[in-house]
């Protein structure tokens, strides 16, 4: 956040990718358009001012969305519920769901290990993923140990290299399963796009922050 002697501007961190052409017709509702820049994907550019002098935005992985906010160093941002859950930032509030981004998080294995394996009979697997908290947890609830062998992208790749034979990952249309000969074999939770705040920067303006919810809960509501 910038504070000069007028009002402060504040950061909205939002996450690269899919999400980021679904939320563009929700920053344009609010009044939010970005600079041109933003919509380039060969600029190197990182911070980018809206047509609001009063709110610039970020553009970062979706795991960071979740870092900038919790350390305020974003006091608003846009972050799917896996990653919500992955973190469990005590520092972030989220008062919106987006309704955007819909997948969800599910556990995958190779199509040939279906029949032949009961889950009710697991008591340790091991399981490549962005989410080793989620996981854990996941199966914690019915006492199977999870271990995790935590990876940043390209999970569908581990059961046929050896990594693991499960997987735990985001499940849109389920092409990436298909096109890896894995199938969903458990659901963990339903994903959308949450809107983001950090606690603190809140209570220190509450007008500023709450002026910034409702604006972002009207647009989402018009579209
Ligand atoms: C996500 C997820 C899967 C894929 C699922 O990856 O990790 O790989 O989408 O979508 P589908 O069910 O429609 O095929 P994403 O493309 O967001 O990139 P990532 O691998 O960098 O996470």
């Amino acid at each position: 956040m910038t504070v000069g002697t007028g009002a402060p501007t504040f950061v909205l961190a939002l996450p690269k990718g899919r999400i980021l052409r679904e939320l563009t017709p929700l920053l344009t509702q609010a009044g939010l358009g970005p600079e041109p820049d933003f919509h380039d994907e060969n600029s190197r550019k990182l911070r980018f001012a809206t047509s609001d002098p009063k709110l610039e935005i970020i553009r970062v992985r979706s795991f960071d969305v979740a870092t900038f906010v919790a350390f305020g160093a974003a006091q608003l941002g846009v972050a799917g519920n896996d990653v919500l859950l992955e973190f469990d930032y005590p520092e972030i509030y989220a008062p919106i769901d987006l309704g955007i981004g819909k997948c969800r998080l599910a556990v995958a294995e190779p199509a040939e290990m279906v029949g032949e394996d009961d889950p009710n009979r697991w008591s340790h697997i091991r399981v490549a993923t962005k989410y080793p908290n989620v996981t854990r947890a996941h199966f914690a609830a019915r006492g199977v140990q999870a271990e995790c062998i935590k990876l940043s992208g390209a999970m569908e790749l581990a059961p046929t290299l050896g990594l693991s034979r499960r997987i735990v990952d985001l499940v849109s249309t389920g092409a990436t399963l298909k096109a890896n000969n894995l199938v969903e074999v458990e659901h963990i939770a339903d994903v959308t796009s949450r809107l983001v705040v950090n606690r603190t920067a809140w209570k220190t303006y509450p007008e500023e922050i709450g002026g910034w919810i409702e604006r972002l809960r009207a647009a989402a509501g018009a579209i």
